[in-house]
């Protein structure tokens, strides 16, 4: 059987959450089996915004860390570390020359982004086709994205079809965005109105960060916003959102149907009950994956082990579909 290839990149800008693992990360570590899978940290799309330098380098192994600490195996996936992989930057060029600049003037995001801020930077704009490569590069069927990041897969599309029209070769294989059908929609803890989110996630009580402490976790799950009912069932009523979260969350961690779910909390004397027995479940999920992610941390050189790994198998890929490009261009291979 040929296995389709997944490429899925993640910026290092910390705060992942509850909602990042139950609907995403968990799932690509339970299917790495199924497919070719790349995760790439990608920091040089960090830098298309100021970034303070320590803490970036934090933020950057943080992520790797909490990638394999929930269980992506490098043994079944290649992660790495985008920066470490130079055919990225370098194959970003090659692309920008056959990128019409329009074609990046009209991204939403860039608009968006552009629009918040003083002097705009140029890798701002640039930032699509860097994406486009990091994809391109790995001749990926598949790109797992929010709906926020479709449109840059489209221009990955785009940019694939000119290079082969142009160079008239069936070189860069077009990609797939993959958009993920709703599952587990994790919703704010404060507000269940809105989506669990990184950028709320600095407000305490929004958000469960992966690597909350046990206190932090029971604080915010004790304070989550419910309603002035008592009866703990799953409901599309938009007054009970707050504790379809709850509930929602309980059986993402458990697993359980919502009979079983419900009848787990038959007995309860309120929401409190509630609020406690689904802090104790996220709490005793979390304990594994934290243990695994502070061991990581602490033992630097296995991490620089890993990610080194990493980057050497995805070096292997990514740096021949580079050099073959620049031999189509038109540039002098060096003897
Ligand atoms: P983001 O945090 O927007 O970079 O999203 C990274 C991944 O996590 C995406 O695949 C999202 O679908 C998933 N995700 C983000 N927030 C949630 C949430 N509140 N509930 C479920 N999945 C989420
Ligand atoms: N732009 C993506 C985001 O912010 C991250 C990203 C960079 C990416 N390169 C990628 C996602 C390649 C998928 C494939 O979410």
């Amino acid at each position: 059987m040929n296995k389709k290839t997944v490429f899925s990149g993640i910026q290092p800008t910390g705060n992942i959450h509850l909602g990042n693992y139950l609907g995403a990360i968990r799932n690509w570590a339970a299917r790495q089996a199924e497919k070719v899978n790349y995760f790439c940290v990608v920091d040089l799309h960090s830098l298309t915004v100021p970034q303070d330098p320590a803490q970036l380098r934090f933020e950057t192994r943080s992520l790797a860390a909490v990638l394999l600490a929930c269980g992506i195996d490098p043994q079944a996936s290649t992660i790495f570390i985008q920066s470490h992989v130079a055919a990225h930057a370098e194959g970003c060029w090659l692309l920008n020359c056959i990128t019409p600049l329009g074609w990046l003037q009209r991204m939403t995001q860039f608009k968006d982004k552009s629009a918040r801020q003083e002097s705009v930077l140029t890798g701002l704009l640039d930032y699509p086709v860097l994406m486009a490569g990091d994809i391109l590069f790995y001749d990926a069927d598949e790109v797992p994205v929010g709906e926020d990041q479709k449109q840059h897969v489209e221009l990955a599309r785009d940019i694939a079809q000119r290079f082969n029209a142009l160079y008239n070769a069936d070189f860069f294989v077009v990609p797939q965005p993959i958009i993920p059908k709703v599952g587990a929609r994790i919703m704010g803890l404060d507000d269940p109105a809105v989506k669990m989110s990184k950028s709320l996630a600095d407000k305490r009580g929004h958000a469960i960060r992966l690597l909350d402490e046990p206190d932090e976790i029971m604080y915010a799950f004790k304070r989550a916003v419910t309603d002035s009912g008592r009866e703990i069932r799953f409901s599309d009523d938009p007054e009970k959102a707050g504790v379809n979260n709850l509930l929602t969350i309980y059986q993402a961690v458990t697993g359980k149907d919502n009979a079983a779910v419900e009848a787990d909390f038959a007995g309860a004397r309120g929401y409190g009950d509630l609020k406690m027995g689904v802090a104790e479940v996220v709490i005793e999920t979390l304990r594994p994956i934290q243990a695994r992610y502070k061991a990581l941390m602490d033992d630097t050189a296995e991490l620089d082990r890993l990610l080194a790994y990493g980057a050497e198998q995805a070096r292997a890929v990514s740096q021949p579909k580079v050099d073959e490009m620049k031999g189509m261009m038109g540039l002098v291979m060096p003897g």
